[in-house]
């Protein structure tokens, strides 16, 4: 069976082969959203984001579901929804993970940095 390690919460979790990424965080009490998304969120739809991790091995889970590359495919291939993850063999994960400084960090918004300060 794999193991999961969530990073930040320094907890190692074993798993069947094809659990769900974010039900396996539930199920241990991890900490997958921070306020308010662990009260507001899709439960697991795909659609708010709010579940976005970062794995260590992109072999290690199952490819990436085309509404989750929409949502997290700009960041690169390690940034996952948790929602649409499966587990298929030992990963380390990190919850809420911070590459982009807010939301003018996205590509679209890249003609921002040009503006006169
Ligand atoms: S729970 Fe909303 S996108 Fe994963």
């Amino acid at each position: 069976m794999p193991t999961v390690h969530f990073v930040k919460q320094n907890q190692t979790v074993e798993c069947p082969v094809g659990t769900n990424l974010r039900q396996l965080a539930l199920d241990n009490e991890i900490d997958l959203y921070s306020f308010p998304a662990n009260l507001i969120n899709c439960r697991g739809r795909a659609m708010c984001g709010t579940c976005r991790v970062k794995i260590d091995d992109v072999r290690a889970a199952s490819a990436p579901h085309e509404d989750e590359l929409a949502k997290v495919g700009w960041e690169g291939p390690q940034y996952r929804l948790a929602c649409k993850t499966q587990v298929l063999a030992d990963l380390e994960v990190v919850t809420n993970p911070r590459k982009a400084q807010g939301w003018t960090s996205h590509p679209t918004y890249k003609w921002m940095e040009d503006l006169p300060h």
